[in-house]
């Protein structure tokens, strides 16, 4: 692909989108497969999230349903509030975003930076504080004049901003993806995908990454450590049927699949670019020879630094991991 862009765009959200993508050859080197990521850390929000918050508050705006007096009121810890925060900049529209106690301070930091009101729900409800956090958000809505709720899981803006990102990685491989790996949570991202990809017949198959834990599938609800990928709450945007493949990956298979994209690929990426590591190594067995198989690396590891990336961090959830960090050798051909 040809990643030569002098484009001048006419302000920051316009060069939302058209992330590279980056041939991984190191992935898999055992299986005769074509990988590819799609890097939507280079989103200058960095996250997959500015094509969703963009396209969220764009649809409001078109559908008169946000002026430039309304307040935007969300609950969200992570890309989502980040994604927000800089196009409710942009419009200088108003934004209060709801976060718990387990908000990531480094996010926390960014968030006020973008000047978004934080508003921190601290005791959990109905033993969640997801739930607290829903009627946080209930409250500021019937309290707060003229005031909007993008309501990610529900709002079909949401899986409408990915019709691009699928129709970007298929120009870039010529319409041939065989694959396509997508980490889940509301699941716009993969409805988004899979609406492309049923509208333009194509054939690629939809393999969704979940985390072990999450509910969206169907699966009891259990401990998660890992922030992005996962929901505790079923997505109401999802229609199973589009879907050929699900795979449920653990906080420690994300972990190690995050430090081989790091030592075999020299990218630094989030938690659910991991998890889609692992998967496509699972499932590498099974594919047939010269697949194409298109990876979604959904956001940048500088968030995940005292986590995933920090050693003290490996060593108290997976003491059998700490060769994880251990740099290896990148096959790069020197001339
Ligand atoms: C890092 C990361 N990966 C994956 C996802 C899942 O994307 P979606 O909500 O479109 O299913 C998110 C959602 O916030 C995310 O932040």
């Amino acid at each position: 692909m040809n990643n030569t862009n002098h484009t001048i765009y006419p302000n920051v959200l316009a060069s939302i989108g058209n992330t590279p993508m980056v041939q991984l050859m190191n992935l898999c080197p055992e299986f005769n497969l074509n990988i590819y990521g799609k890097m939507e850390a280079f989103n200058p929000g960095g996250s997959i999230k500015d094509r969703t918050a963009k396209n969220i508050l764009m649809d409001a705006i078109k559908k008169g349903q946000i002026n430039k007096d309304t307040t935007i009121v969300e609950s969200s810890s992570g890309n989502m509030a980040v994604g927000l925060a800089q196009t409710c900049l942009m419009y200088g529209l108003k934004l209060i975003v709801v976060v718990d106690p387990l908000i990531n301070q480094h996010t926390l930091k960014i968030l006020k930076a973008y000047g978004a009101k934080i508003e921190k729900v601290t005791t959990q409800e109905n033993g969640s504080y997801l739930n607290a956090r829903l009627n946080k958000v209930d409250h500021l809505l019937k309290t707060v004049e003229n005031s909007f709720w993008p309501n990610q899981y529900a709002n079909h803006a949401n899986p409408e901003a990915h019709y691009s990102t699928m129709r970007e990685i298929t120009e870039a491989l010529d319409n041939q993806v065989d694959y396509l790996f997508a980490a889940t949570s509301t699941c716009g991202t993969i409805m988004g995908c899979a609406e492309y990809v049923k509208q333009h017949s194509l054939n690629t198959k939809i393999v969704a990454v979940d985390a072990m834990g999450s509910v969206i599938f169907d699966q009891a609800p259990g401990k998660r450590l890992i922030p992005g990928h996962g929901a505790g709450r079923p997505s109401q945007l999802i229609d199973k049927s589009c879907i050929d493949e699900v795979m449920h990956i653990t906080d420690k298979e994300c972990v190690e699949g995050c430090h081989q994209l790091l030592q075999r690929e020299a990218i630094l990426a989030g938690g659910s670019s991991g998890a889609v590591v692992s998967a496509l190594q699972k499932l590498a067995p099974t594919l047939p020879t010269n697949a194409n198989c298109a990876l979604i690396l959904c956001d940048r590891g500088e968030r995940y630094l005292d986590t995933i990336y920090s050693p003290e961090w490996l060593n108290q959830h997976f003491p059998e991991s700490s060769e994880l960090t251990k740099p290896q050798t990148l096959s790069y051909q020197w001339a």
